[in-house]
């Protein structure tokens, strides 16, 4: 998703706007471009490779300035091409990076047309630019304000005038955005990770929050106009960080950074109480009776895996909710209900928003499961509880979702001891289980070059099943969607009691069925499922607990896990079914960490 990076510095400000478009070039993106004010004239270079060429671009271009911004883009309104890459001018004064979406865009840019403005985009950015241009009478930030007051829609901006050289400002309404204070300069970004090698503290802008930089110095006023200071926080470099080391892609690192995430989230965990932001008092969840979780795309899945633990631990009614549905469904109030928000960035527009409309029907009781501490969806919820996955580069999420399902474990198991559920000692066992995850990670990925065979036989098809039942069936969907995104291989997730219902009539020899066998009570069921395919003339690929009995023979490719580790054995299989999807991407050369179309950080809707 569109990232940007902007500000003032007291040297040539270049390096630390491409090094910020480096760290960012994780979230996705088909264009980039970068400019500066320099002698007077406001100078850009846009491409639509990748960050590096960018740098050629601008280091051919002699770019050399003390205030600047830049961008990188993922399309939204308008193809990938150059004039649609940022920073958007206005004639040659007024220079704007922008993420998200701005909802009124037509009826702006008609009557700007109007005016006698002209656009050179197919961009809704370009009326941002076109009017700050309008509103300009000698001080950027009156002119961003008003500018800013026409526009309905997300936004986080950086702006600069050729008038005003030492000065850039920021606007967010549904964007994330970021202040960075360096020995060196002042910052905006998408994410304190850009601004990681030029600044050490920051702020987060609320929303409404207008920021001017002005040379070194920073003002921050809210919606209304009024000067507010907002809390700053220090940069925690994170252990688990974004050098690939021997690794060859960061997707491959992350897989393999399993145990240590699990490990490092459950070190967080004080006496069995996971909200550790305005901790709840003891009891505080005893009544509740329904969960309600919200999460897109693999923080789905992770909601719809932990529905089964909340029914069995806490005896509560669990459902997941995609929340790009939810947020425009209406909803009907259950009573005693939590709501949970499930996102590794803390900045999906759906699930903010959906969390925002939850509350707005009188859900006080909301709980963000993120990874990033000071994140939009944290600073929503009442608790929240924060993983400790580390940064995660690859857009494919993997260690981020293991550690939520630790997250998901938890909370069931919390709130199982608050409605008593769960018994001390039952909870010890629970507790007991969770430490012995790393190791029980660390036997799965040991599992590699069987793994590598597998892909060897996958990669060439075109489409795959993946079957699963329980809690294994979310872990099916999650492993058709590591296939499909980084393999684009198509690929569906069916509970395997379905098959029959429908999607038998696909299977062939040409159909690759993939089947996730946990030694649960479902297993049964799952052989019987199994045997419909073998009739079908269909070819198996299981990942069968050691302890299932399942065998490879005629058909069937058997890779043995773990002995079955009591409900927490989805956290195991899912690790599996990454291995596939990524050394099958391998085999098929395509570009793992930065899959075609995708973004990290989905910001806008
Ligand atoms: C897939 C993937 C996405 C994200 C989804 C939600 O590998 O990473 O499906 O899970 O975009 O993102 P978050 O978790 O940041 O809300």
């Amino acid at each position: 998703m569109c990232g940007i990076v902007a500000g003032v510095s007291r040297r040539n400000i270049i390096p630390s706007l491409l090094e910020g478009l480096k760290r960012l070039e994780y979230r996705g993106y088909d264009s980039c471009g970068v400019a500066v004010l320099q002698r007077g004239e406001a100078r850009r270079v846009r491409t639509l490779s990748r960050v590096c060429a960018l740098e050629a671009d601008a280091r051919a271009a002699e770019l050399d300035g003390l205030t600047g911004v830049a961008h990188t883009r993922w399309a939204t309104h308008g193809m990938p091409v150059i004039d649609n890459a940022h920073p958007i001018f206005s004639g040659e004064q007024i220079a704007v990076v922008h993420n998200g979406i701005i909802e009124n865009h037509e009826a702006l840019r008609q009557s700007l047309t109007e005016k006698g403005y002209e656009f050179n985009s197919q961009t809704d950015t370009e009326v941002i630019a076109h009017l700050v241009h309008e509103h300009y009478c000698g001080d950027i930030l009156a002119a961003v304000r008003n500018a800013t007051r026409l526009l309905q829609g997300a936004y986080a901006i950086a702006v600069m005038c050729r008038d005003e050289p030492n000065r850039v400002i920021g606007a967010r309404q549904g964007s994330p955005l970021v202040v960075g204070i360096g020995k060196d300069g002042v910052f905006l970004a998408s994410d304190t990770f850009a601004l990681a090698g030029c600044a050490s503290r920051f702020i987060y802008l609320e929303e409404g929050d207008l920021v001017d930089i002005n040379g070194l110095d920073v003002q921050i006023c809210d919606a209304q106009g009024q000067a507010v200071a907002r809390r700053e926080i220090a940069f925690v470099q994170h252990a688990l960080g974004t050098e690939l080391g021997a690794y060859r892609h960061f997707m491959q690192k992350e897989i393999f950074e399993q145990p240590v995430a699990v490990a490092r989230t459950l070190a967080t965990i004080v006496d069995l109480d996971p909200l550790q932001v305005g901790m709840p008092r003891e009891g505080e969840l005893a009544d509740v009776s329904n969960l309600l979780m919200l999460g897109c795309g693999t923080s789905y899945y992770a909601a719809l895996t932990a529905c089964g633990w909340f029914e069995r631990f806490a005896n509560v009614a669990a459902r997941a909710e995609i929340s790009s549905e939810y947020r425009y469904r209406e909803h009907v109030s259950q009573g005693n209900t939590l709501v949970v928000a499930v996102s590794q960035s803390g900045e999906t527009a759906d699930t903010l928003a959906a969390l925002r409309y939850a509350q707005s029907m009188g859900e006080e009781r909301t709980v963000a499961i993120c990874n990033v501490a000071a994140s939009a969806m944290v600073r929503q919820s009442r608790w929240a509880f924060i993983t400790e996955a580390g940064a995660e580069v690859g857009v494919a999420s993997t260690k981020a979702f293991t550690t939520q399902l630790v997250a998901l474990f938890l909370l069931a198991i919390v709130i199982g001891r608050q409605r008593g559920r769960v018994s001390q000692s039952e909870a010890v066992v629970y507790m007991r289980q969770l430490a012995a995850l790393p190791d029980a990670l660390r036997n799965v990925l040991a599992r590699e070059p069987e793994i590598m065979a597998w892909a060897e036989e996958l990669y060439q098809k075109e489409h795959a099943l993946f079957l699963g039942r329980g809690t294994h069936y979310p872990i099916a969907l999650e492993g058709a969607l590591k296939l499909k995104e980084i393999s684009y291989i198509h690929a569906e997730g069916y509970p395997a009691g379905e098959l029959k219902h429908g999607p038998l009539a696909l299977v062939t020899d040409a159909m690759p069925v993939i089947v996730t066998a946990p030694n649960d009570v479902l297993l049964h069921k799952l052989k019987s499922n199994m045997e419909e395919v073998r009739a079908r003339g269909g070819r198996l690929f299981v990942l069968a607990d050691s302890d299932t009995g399942l065998k490879s023979g005629p058909g069937v490719r058997l890779i043995r896990l773990p002995a079955w580790f009591g409900p927490l054995s989805p956290v195991l299989h899912v690790v599996a079914l990454q291995l596939l999807a990524y050394h099958v991407a391998c085999l098929r050369g395509t570009d793992i960490d930065k899959p075609r179309n995708l973004a990290k950080s989905v910001t806008v809707e």
